[in-house]
């Protein structure tokens, strides 16, 4: 692999601004990997958060990753193999309860993605915010403190770890869109969200799979999710989900083995895909599917179940660089 250059963008201060130069975010240092990918420090104020963007023109910066700094931050940069050169510089980002996660830059403002936990994931965009399988197990209760009320939620499947009426009631408003299998309707009380005028059936639409519907800005598909080796998840009962926010394609895997529907998909530009046994499927499995249907960034989720943790990092591997396929992997335990 050729020598490729790569870049800190300093703060342009004089000597003497000491007191600003301990407060700012930085990238402190760049470490090359032997795959091409770059391993990434920067460095902050604990608590405090930044952006780290990326160029490789310094005419235009995108951004990349919104962090609340631990004091000294790592990430992979995962995308460097695919680029000439490349610069780094990390943005302070003013507030208190700033969300964080991956950046995907869409037609009306970048969509900020974040783990929650286990199957659960946030995702912020335009003034909006959507949930995939919102739920407290796996530990995730903490994790949704200082996030913001739903616009639009999906529910693949009635399990626990997917649909939680109590998480539900929690994030649900007046106008809030949920997007959800029969089966799922079926198992929502019909009585009111507690303290509220309304149902949470009130707010949800029934999807089948191949069925769509919108909400705020967003497209919501039902993609088929079943298992082929077992009846966990049989055919047609629950749902993926593909979510079209400002041009761009979100694909959330729901429980499902690496089945015709998800290796037909295309133009998926950041998919969360599952894998674990014997709700899903091998890393060896979801890897292959990957590199049939090729979505530009692919998040591993539900990747731990009955005490095992599947190896994530050979899920990369297997998926390699070739393709241009971006393995981000995020902390979802
Ligand atoms: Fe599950």
């Amino acid at each position: 692999m050729k020598s490729l250059p790569l870049r800190i963008l300093l703060p342009g201060l004089a000597f003497g601004a000491a007191l600003w130069l301990a407060a700012a975010p930085s990238v402190t240092g760049l470490l090359r990997q032997a795959n091409g990918e770059v391993l990434l420090t920067s460095a902050a104020d604990a608590g405090a958060y930044y952006r780290i963007e990326t160029s490789d023109t310094l005419g235009q910066w995108t951004p990349f990753l919104t962090v609340r700094s631990n004091g000294n931050d790592q990430v992979l940069d995962v995308a460097a193999p695919h680029h000439g050169r490349r610069f780094y510089r990390a943005v302070e980002v003013p507030g208190t309860n700033v969300f964080t996660g991956d950046h995907l830059q869409t037609d009306s403002g970048d969509a900020i993605l974040r783990p929650i936990g286990h199957a659960s994931v946030v995702v912020s965009w335009n003034g909006k915010t959507l949930y995939s399988d919102p739920s407290d197990l796996n530990n995730n209760g903490p994790r949704f403190t200082g996030l913001p009320l739903a616009d639009v939620i999906v529910v693949t499947h009635t399990h626990g770890d997917h649909f939680s009426t109590s998480r539900l009631n929690l994030l649900v408003k007046a106008d809030t869109g949920i997007f959800a299998p029969q089966a799922v309707f079926n198992g929502m009380p019909t009585t009111n969200v507690p303290g509220l005028s309304f149902t949470l059936r009130s707010r949800t639409t029934v999807l089948a799979n191949g069925a769509s519907g919108s909400a705020h800005g967003m497209t919501v598909r039902a993609i088929a999710m079943y298992n082929l080796s077992n009846n966990n998840h049989p055919q047609g009962v629950g749902n993926g989900y593909v979510v079209t926010m400002g041009g761009k394609n979100l694909y959330f895997s729901g429980d499902t083995e690496g089945i015709p529907e998800m290796r037909a998909l295309t133009n998926i530009d950041a998919a969360f895909l599952c894998m674990s046994l014997p709700s899903n499927m091998t890393v060896d499995a979801a890897a292959s599917a990957v590199r049939q249907f090729r979505p530009r960034i692919v998040f591993p989720y539900h990747f731990a179940q009955s005490g095992t943790t599947f190896d994530t990092q050979r899920f990369k591997d297997l998926v390699g660089t070739d393709l241009g396929i971006e393995v981000r992997r995020r902390t979802f335990y």
